[in-house]
């Protein structure tokens, strides 16, 4: 896979969701779903990662500035066509997958999937799922596995509306079908280059056009309103929760919301309605909750965080108990001692070891 491009598309404005905000910026789960793609496309370890951007391009390239990605600015938003071709001067060699920014929930295993079912053929592929409602959505024209067209909505006939298997947008162009897309016109309803209109020009010249359907289509369905985003919101929780389950956490209840950045460590136990947020850690043998909020904090190992207690922006050392009702907050810094209940510490308020270095146990005010 090393030869492979990725490019991700992300100039769009993103009209549906009606926000000042660039789409692929919106959040889920704690972080703008740009970031997903961009790591998905970093774990096939490709040759290059091009990110194309346009609309509310500073923010985006400010958010992707730590990461390896190249950036190339669409100026103006002519369609997806348009934008893959932005890209082309910093590819020359391999073939190249395209991702897009607004479709977020994509899997490793499915990208894995979709690239060897390419690598064996090398044939233009794009990545279709069947949809009961497939309004707004590219319809895919099929005969067997070849692809004979897609036509977007707004150009089809009734008829053609009528298809359910829809086009997901991920494809894959090897290198030397990458100049048709200069053949592409803007003669249609929304006048933008289409980049699925290469597989009709494709079909012209001789070329074989597969579809490569992919079941799951919650995973691979574009996010362009703001109920799209709660749905992927709701889908990114229930697979973090199942990550935590299988890499040794116990969550005693589904409704816990523990944003995707967030590291537990095992054995530790959350119970019901538990937010653990942003750049949190969390240690092993640790047992939180109910009702606790954990915000850009550190908690060590064999940690105890009763019941409703917020701490945020803090550190916890190892074998502290924090009791109910309490709060930690602005770079607290907790240890060798035990919280009661109905605390607040707040700013520079530090229990650690006396100076001789002793573990000596205080116990904080209730
Ligand atoms: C596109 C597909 C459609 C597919 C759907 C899946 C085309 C012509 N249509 O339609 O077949 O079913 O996605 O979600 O490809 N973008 C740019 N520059 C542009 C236009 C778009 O970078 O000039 C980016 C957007 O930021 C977005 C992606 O491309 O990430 C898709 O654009 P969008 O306008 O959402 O396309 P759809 O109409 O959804
Ligand atoms: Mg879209």
């Amino acid at each position: 896979m090393k030869k492979l491009n990725v490019v991700i598309l992300a100039a769009g404005k993103g009209e549906r969701m009606v926000s000042k905000k660039p789409k692929v910026m919106h959040e889920i789960m704690g972080r703008p779903m740009i970031r997903y793609v961009v790591e998905r496309a970093q774990e096939l370890s490709p040759a290059k990662i091009i990110v194309v951007v346009g609309y509310g391009r500073e923010r985006v390239e400010e958010y992707l500035r730590s990461y390896p990605v190249t950036c190339v600015l669409q100026k103006e938003q002519k369609g997806t066509a348009h934008a893959l071709l932005a890209a082309g001067r910093f590819i020359d060699k391999g073939d190249i997958l395209v991702l897009y920014g607004d479709v977020p929930m994509i899997e490793k295993e499915t990208l894995k999937d979709f690239i060897s079912f390419y690598e064996k053929t090398k044939s233009i592929t794009f990545m279709t799922t069947d949809v009961p409602d497939p309004g707004g959505y590219g319809r895919v024209i099929m005969s067997g596995d070849e692809i004979m067209e897609i036509r977007e909505e707004v150009d089809a006939t009734r008829k053609e509306r009528e298809i359910r298997r829809i086009n997901t947008g991920i494809c894959i162009i090897p290198i030397r079908s990458f100049s048709m897309l200069r053949s592409i016109s803007a003669d249609n309803k929304k006048g933008e280059y289409y980049l699925t209109d290469i597989c009709r020009i494709g079909r012209q010249r001789g070329q074989s056009i597969k579809g490569y359907n992919h079941e799951n289509a919650r995973e691979v369905l574009g996010i362009n309103t703001r109920k799209e985003l709660l749905e992927a919101n709701a889908t990114m929780r229930q697979r973090v929760i199942e990550q935590h389950m299988q890499k040794g956490v116990t969550i005693l209840d589904r409704n816990v919301y523990i944003e995707s950045g967030v590291k537990i460590g095992i054995d530790t136990t959350i119970f019901p309605n538990c937010y653990l947020l942003g750049r949190t850690v969390v240690g092993s043998d640790v047992v939180i909750g109910p009702n606790v909020i954990v915000k850009d904090s550190v908690i060590h190992d064999n940690v105890t965080v009763e019941g409703f207690v917020t701490i945020e922006g803090a550190e916890i050392k190892e074998d502290v108990k924090i009791g109910p009702f309490s709060r930690a907050d602005h770079f607290v810094y907790i240890g060798d001692t035990a919280v009661g209940k109905n605390v607040n510490t707040g700013l520079k308020q530090v229990k650690q070891k006396n100076a001789s270095g002793h573990r000596r146990k205080k116990e904080c005010a209730e």
